[in-house]
């Protein structure tokens, strides 16, 4: 065995001058045990902090280059561990120094169950029957090691006898490590929280939701489950929050990624910002990825005034990521992939090569809700503000509401019920009572 030394390269950073160049050159020093040829293992814990900024002249600057000296001239074997493989230079990974890539992740359940049976058995002995094991190892969508030791813990912390059962509910509160960057922003809307638009959310059941939950179906009767959907609509009717529910409905991993954002990375940045996102997604699939406002990453190819065409190469690469190409190779048919879910209130400025079969070939349309929808809009709206009781119950008052929100959308009638019960607090701040006269005053104010 070699001797090895363990850096965590952090701690490197001191403020004396000159002090973290030293610490960074004492860790390539053979330690005292080294054998005659010289050789031996540094590791690097966290080697993006040395590496993180290609600002001129500063601290991180110097140990950067340094480190990329020290590399080229030690006869150590390096390696380097990092969270954020993104985030390395190009530098450090050109042969001869750090270029081997080796990601640690679990692929599937099945090597979920591997690691969950050897960490159940190290906790007692439940779950001894490997059905039990898989079916727990399934539901833990994109869980790394350590968020199944976090699973396991919990469980053995919360209950004497855990069971399957325990295993299973406590697996629905954890959110994968990878992904919870992302996902923390998803508000937990359901369904039933979504009112008057009870066909829609049908269609999206059969359309959506059934080709996500069993792919199988569809291989066996050799057809491609589809890949992606488009929801458009007028803004506020709805699509965010429909799209959000479709994700919690469906439990599965959801990274939404609003793509005004992305697209205001720096040119050349967003194409791989695109690849690293569908890589994190395959990573922990079966994924959707929530695109909202897709027509401003994806607009229609040659249509762009930049010199670079910038945009077009954006759509372009996004084909290249739908169709499975990408830089990790296909997708394994029978493994549970990718699901493009993507929102925009101007579905005729996308690009049409992203609307084919294949890619985003679902298409779900939200319209200004009609009489009876607001009817039930605002009906659910009010049942849950318990000062709006007296209206609520009264036919006459909700007719009068509906008829003058002709035109509309939910946002707008959520804006008016918030608006009607400042109202009534700025009227009296005891007030427990919301009147017709707070909601007219609030449609005033709100130009309806
Ligand atoms: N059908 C509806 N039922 C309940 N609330 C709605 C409905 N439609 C819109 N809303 C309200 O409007 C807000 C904005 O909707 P959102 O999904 O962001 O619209 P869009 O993405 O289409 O612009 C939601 O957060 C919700 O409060
Ligand atoms: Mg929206």
């Amino acid at each position: 065995m070699l001797p090895y030394k363990i850096v965590h390269c952090p701690d490197l950073f001191a403020s004396d001058q000159g002090e973290s160049e030293r610490n960074l050159i004492q860790c390539f020093e053979p330690p005292a045990d080294t054998p005659d040829s010289g050789k031996f293992i540094v590791v690097l814990e966290e080697i993006d902090v040395l590496l993180g900024s290609n600002r001129a002249d500063t601290l991180e600057a110097r140990m950067a280059s340094l480190l990329l000296d020290c590399i080229d001239s030690t006869s150590a074997f390096v390696l380097g561990t990092t969270s954020l493989p993104a985030t390395l230079s190009e530098e450090i990974q050109r042969p001869g120094r750090l270029d081997t890539l080796v990601e640690l992740h679990l692929k599937d359940a099945a090597a979920r169950a591997a690691v969950l049976k050897i960490m159940l058995r190290r906790f007692g002995n439940i779950a001894d029957s490997q059905k039990d094991i898989a079916q727990v190892a399934k539901k833990a969508y994109g869980f790394s090691p350590a968020d199944l030791q976090n699973l396991c813990v919990r469980a053995f912390m919360e209950h004497r006898d855990v069971t399957v059962d325990d295993l299973l509910k406590i697996t629905e509160t954890i959110v994968p490590s990878s992904l919870s960057s992302f996902q923390s922003k998803i508000p937990r809307v359901m369904f039933s929280d979504i009112f008057g638009m009870d066909e829609v959310i049908a269609r999206v059941r059969t359309l959506v939701l059934e080709p996500l939950c069993e792919p199988e179906r569809f291989y066996e009767m050799k057809v491609e489950p589809p890949r992606g959907a488009l929801v458009y609509g007028p803004p506020g009717t709805g699509k965010s929050m429909l799209c959000c529910a479709i994700a919690n409905e469906l439990a599965v991993n959801t990274i939404w990624v609003d793509a005004s954002q992305v697209r205001s990375m720096i040119v050349g940045e967003t194409e791989r910002a695109l690849a690293d996102l569908f890589a994190q997604a395959r990573k922990s699939s079966p994924c959707i990825l929530l695109f909202d406002h897709i027509d401003a990453l994806a607009p229609q190819r040659g249509t762009s005034l930049s010199s670079e065409n910038t945009s077009d190469r954006i759509v372009t690469s996004l084909l290249v990521e739908m169709d499975g190409f990408g830089s990790h190779g296909m997708t394994d048919h029978l493994a549970p992939s990718v699901f493009v879910l993507a929102v925009t209130s101007r579905p005729h400025i996308v690009d049409p090569a992203l609307l084919r079969p294949g890619r985003l070939d679902i298409h779900v349309g939200l319209d200004l809700p009609t009489a009876a929808q607001r009817m039930s809009i605002l009906e659910g709206l009010l049942g849950k503000m318990p000062a709006a009781a007296s209206i609520s119950g009264n036919g006459d008052s909700l007719r009068k509401l509906v008829e003058r929100t002709h035109g509309c959308t939910g946002a707008d009638l959520a804006n008016v019920c918030r608006e009607a019960a400042l109202c009534a607090l700025r009227r009296d701040i005891n007030s427990e009572m919301l009147t017709m006269a707070d909601f007219e005053q609030s449609m005033n104010a709100l130009n309806i």
